[in-house]
């Protein structure tokens, strides 16, 4: 579902595009509250099509840095290839690398910037003591991610919503995706950075709430959020719940709810930063 060449779920171009217009504003926020400045040097870690890198290479320009790296081919072709539409393209630079072996010397960034990741690391002790490696004394690390407990679909009969929510939590943990995924991540972040050393940790929550009218770009992602839940779920609920759920979203239905006047899409996302020592 939504794969990228290396086989992740919920990585491939589109879906990340999706993603990121879906919620451009939110995430512009997020980005000035990073405290990354003028001048850094900043480390786009998984940058996936390098979305992010844009946003921060606003904040670093005009004498900063941003570099991008990921192990998926595709996405990072992608990133390169669209580099010339970017207003900050001169700063901006694109490679291959994996999280857990940093292509950088120790000591090289003033920021890492960790965006919807870290859900996909099994050795998350590994993963944060490396981004510590390559960050300066001092430097920030930016961790950025979701809890998936913490989701709304309105007008979605609550009751028919909390069993697909605990169903798909169920699916997740007797048959865990390969590669990894922790959907609940984003509450953990805080206590892991602190478990690694890292110094003035803070975390800070946003909830993201969509109304209609949405745009194409927002009810496909709404949408792609609650295929993966029926995908994890399903297996535990009955037939009925299960066309339920799918009428919900399939815009032949009268059942459709993303045009609704009274649609609420609402989902929390958390920003844990913290100082390398
Ligand atoms: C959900 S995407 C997020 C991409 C980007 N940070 C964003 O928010 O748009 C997760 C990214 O992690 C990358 N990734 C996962 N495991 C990795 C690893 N071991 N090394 C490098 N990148 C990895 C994937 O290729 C993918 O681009």
């Amino acid at each position: 579902m939504f794969v990228s060449q290396r086989g992740l779920e919920l990585t491939s171009v589109q879906w990340l595009l999706d993603h990121h217009k879906a919620k451009e504003k939110e995430r512009r926020q997020m980005v000035a509250d990073f405290g990354v400045k003028r001048g850094d040097i900043v480390l786009d870690l998984a940058c996936g099509p390098g979305l992010w890198s844009s946003l921060l290479a606003e904040k670093v320009a005009p004498s900063g840095l941003v570099i991008g790296t990921d192990f998926s081919p595709d996405l990072v072709r992608y990133a390169k290839e669209n580099l010339e539409k970017e207003p900050h393209k001169d700063i901006i630079e694109f490679m291959e690398g994996d999280l857990y072996l940093i292509p950088f010397r120790d000591d090289t960034f003033d920021a890492v910037f960790f965006g919807n990741t870290l859900s996909y690391v099994e050795d998350v002790q590994k993963a944060l003591q490396e981004q510590k490696r390559v960050l300066k004394k001092g430097g920030r690390l930016v961790v950025k991610d979701f809890d998936g407990a913490i989701i709304i679909f309105h007008p979605i009969d609550v009751y028919l919503q909390l069993e697909v929510l605990t169903a798909a939590a169920n699916g997740l943990e007797r048959n865990p995706p390969q590669p990894h995924f922790d959907n609940f991540v984003g509450r953990k972040m805080h206590g892991l950075l602190l478990k690694e050393g890292f110094k003035d940790v803070s975390t800070t929550t946003y909830a993201i709430s969509k109304t209609a009218p949405l745009s194409p770009e927002t009810k496909r992602y709404i949408t792609g959020n609650a295929e993966f839940y029926l995908k994890n779920a399903a297996p535990y609920l009955s037939k009925e719940q299960v066309w339920q759920w799918r009428a919900h979203f399939d815009p032949t239905s009268d059942q459709y709810i993303l045009d609704l006047d009274e649609f609420y899409f609402c989902m929390v996302e958390m920003v844990t930063t913290a100082r390398a020592q």
